[in-house]
């Protein structure tokens, strides 16, 4: 175990579980970065309840919630450095790991601040149903994103992200990756929403777009864009952005280490220690409390299907075996 708050030797110690050469395209950063924005995604401004603090994909509630199918991968890629630095959060790490990620990745340095908590039970989740839908259109985004507090500007700067890994047909029924290139961080995914041509994808899946990646052979894997990306090129508030990022790669980075540090900080109180509050309204000293490690070992097969049941607990053992600090 390493002293408390050492939080460089974590740092080192996620971008050494970053390359899995049998995973996906090589990478968990993409993932990890999923892992980050879902925890941080749940956050209602009105209410103020949901976000990063508490972690509270560890239960099932929130962490069974359809739209996370997959997210157990990137947990179970943390799981040796938890074990490792058992005395940090699991909120802490599994922000932090989306940021070191990008980073790794060649995106901008993004700013990351500890204190996350662990809620020691799950009385204070966000309901289901928080995250983004990918079938539906800008409505439904701005619904989504102006409830977080974001604004036009910097839905499109987030969005971004799908620069990095694909959809999968077994997680959330899509297809497919964004970019040529998706475990490095660039300004790509706009300028191929702009500059391909996109059409349905013809299959039994659920709609999305696909198009030929620039000088690709006809057997290659198409790119993809979800309804909710295109979306983005249809409104008249949003494209201008698009084109603002596809131009300007660094304006693209600013904006997005600005808007991803913004993400991870929402519903994050802290007191006078640094540490966050599970309650801001509540006066009282809060704790760092770091919950206990979980099992290393994916569930039991036929657990349920956010209980890494069969194939996840295969492919997940697999994982962790290459995940070996
Ligand atoms: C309208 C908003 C969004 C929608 C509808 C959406 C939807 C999706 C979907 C359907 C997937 C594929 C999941 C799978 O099958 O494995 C995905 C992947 C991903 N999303 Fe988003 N997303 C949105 C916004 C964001 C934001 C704001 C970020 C981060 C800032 C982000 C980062 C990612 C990353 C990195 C992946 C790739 C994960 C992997 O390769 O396993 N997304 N998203």
């Amino acid at each position: 175990m390493t002293k408390q708050a050492d939080y460089d030797a974590v740092k080192k110690d996620i971008i050494a579980v970053l390359k899995q050469p049998e995973y996906d395209d090589g990478s968990a950063g993409p993932v990890l970065v999923r892992l980050a924005w879902h925890a941080s995604g749940t956050y209602c401004a009105e209410t103020d309840t949901g976000g990063s603090n508490g972690a509270g994909m560890r239960y099932e509630a929130e962490g069974g919630d359809p739209a996370n199918a997959g997210l157990q991968h990137a947990r179970v890629f943390l799981e040796p450095i938890k074990e490792k630095h058992s005395w940090i959060t699991y909120a802490d790490l599994w922000t932090l790991a989306g940021a070191v990620a990008i980073e790794a990745m060649g995106g901008p340095q993004i700013q990351w601040k500890p204190g996350r908590t662990d809620f020691a039970d799950d009385s204070r989740l966000p309901p289901r149903g928080r995250l983004p839908d990918g079938a539906q259109g800008a409505d439904h985004i701005r619904f989504i994103f102006y409830r977080m507090g974001f604004n036009d500007q910097e839905i499109v700067a987030l969005s971004g992200a799908h620069n990095l890994g694909r959809c999968h047909s077994d997680r959330s029924g899509f297809e497919g990756p964004w970019v040529n290139s998706p475990t490095r961080f660039s300004n790509q995914y706009y300028k191929l929403l702009l500059k391909l041509k996109w059409s349905p994808k013809k299959w039994d899946g659920p709609f999305q777009y696909v198009a030929k990646a620039p000088g690709a052979d006809d057997d290659d894997e198409h790119l993809m864009m979800l309804p909710t990306d295109y979306a983005l090129i249809q409104d008249d508030k949003f494209r201008p952005w698009v084109e603002k990022y596809a131009d300007d790669r660094d304006l693209f980075f600013n904006d997005f280490a600005k808007v991803f540090a913004k993400l991870m900080e929402l519903g994050v109180y802290r007191d006078e220690s640094g540490i966050a509050k599970a309650d801001k309204m509540k006066a009282y000293n809060a704790e760092y409390k770091s919950a206990p490690q979980k099992s290393s070992k994916p569930g039991a097969p036929g657990a349920g299907k956010d209980g890494e049941a069969d194939p996840l607990a295969r492919q997940n053992a697999k994982a962790q075996r290459q995940a070996r600090l």
